[in-house]
């Protein structure tokens, strides 16, 4: 009964062993708890980066050559920060998002447990993120007004593969970062184990979201998928280009508006972030949600 190889249109579970059951065995196998993990006592150390350099939004600009060292590296902390807070902004509407998904289903089942799970996960993750912020030294960053309230309309309404789709997009465009800080002895060690904690817990998380996408597309009629893959993309656009408050360079001591121009115009920034989405994108090809309205958004957001 269970495939190797997974076919992108059916789901999972009518290939072979649930999915969710088997997220539940993993959890059980490998989850982590961050207040006892991560290094919470050992005061910062400012000679360390708070991400991967190549990673800052100003990274290859002009004025990332004229910024000595040390501001570099505050910039790095102050934008890892912002990316945990944005994170943090990001979990409480997913958590909301999946909640409502299993509200009054069967709490015996293996899907409903799973997303119970996941939300533990993310609750974890959020005082994790917010912990390790502060410890950066870095304010409350949070997403712009129009963000915020784009956000609380989402997580009021959406559902099925649009709900999804979106935990998806957001999780995988951290993913690619976590994984480059959490490898980098550049990067500040209590920071390293926090994005080691959420690359492992994610991973399971991913499978899932792609998971239901699969199960509610398949219920979907042309007219739905249209609409949800343009929704899905506004909601991209919205979580990418709220990634990295625009504060966090007055906070790291720099020129706000010429930060912002140069950081802006960055290409090596935007080509990061087409690379780190390239197996996204193509996912969501497999799911026919790149259409022309959406490809649109994609590429406003440098995404593709
Ligand atoms: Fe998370
Ligand atoms: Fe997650």
């Amino acid at each position: 009964m269970a495939s190797s190889t997974a076919r992108p249109d059916v789901p999972e579970s009518a290939q072979g062993p649930g999915v969710a059951r088997r997220l539940l065995d993993s959890s059980a196998t490998l989850s982590y708890d961050p207040a006892k993990e991560v290094d919470w006592e050992t005061p910062l150390d400012e000679d360390f980066h708070g991400a991967s350099p190549e990673w800052s939004t100003l990274f290859g600009t002009a004025y990332w050559s004229e910024m000595t060292e040390e501001q570099r590296k505050e910039l790095t902390r102050q934008e890892a920060a912002s990316v945990a807070s944005t994170g943090i902004w990001f979990e409480m509407i997913l958590q909301q998002l999946i909640l409502r998904d299993v509200y009054a289903k069967d709490p015996t089942d293996d899907t409903v447990q799973w997303a119970l799970t996941e939300i533990a996960d993310e609750c974890r993750h959020s005082i994790m993120f917010a912990r390790g912020a502060k410890k950066l030294r870095a304010p409350a960053y949070r997403p712009p007004r129009a963000a915020v309230e784009l956000g609380r309309a989402f997580k009021t309404l959406a559902f099925g593969e649009a709900a999804y789709a979106a935990i998806l997009v957001a999780e995988e465009v951290l993913d690619v970062m976590q994984r480059d800080w959490m490898r980098d002895e550049r990067v500040v060690p209590f920071v390293r184990t926090i994005n080691n904690i959420h690359v492992v817990e994610e991973s399971r998380h991913m499978k899932f979201a792609r998971e239901e996408m699969r199960k509610h597309l398949a219920k979907a009629g042309p007219a739905r998928r249209n609409i949800h893959a343009f929704v899905i993309a506004v909601a991209a656009y919205v979580i990418v280009t709220s990634m990295v408050n625009r504060k966090v360079y007055a906070n790291a001591g720099l020129d706000e508006e010429r930060a912002l121009a140069e950081a802006r115009a960055n290409e090596h920034h935007k080509a990061m972030l087409r690379s780190s989405c390239a197996g996204l994108m193509e996912f969501l090809a497999s799911c026919r949600l790149l259409t022309k309205p959406a490809l649109a958004f994609y590429k406003r957001a440098h995404l593709i």
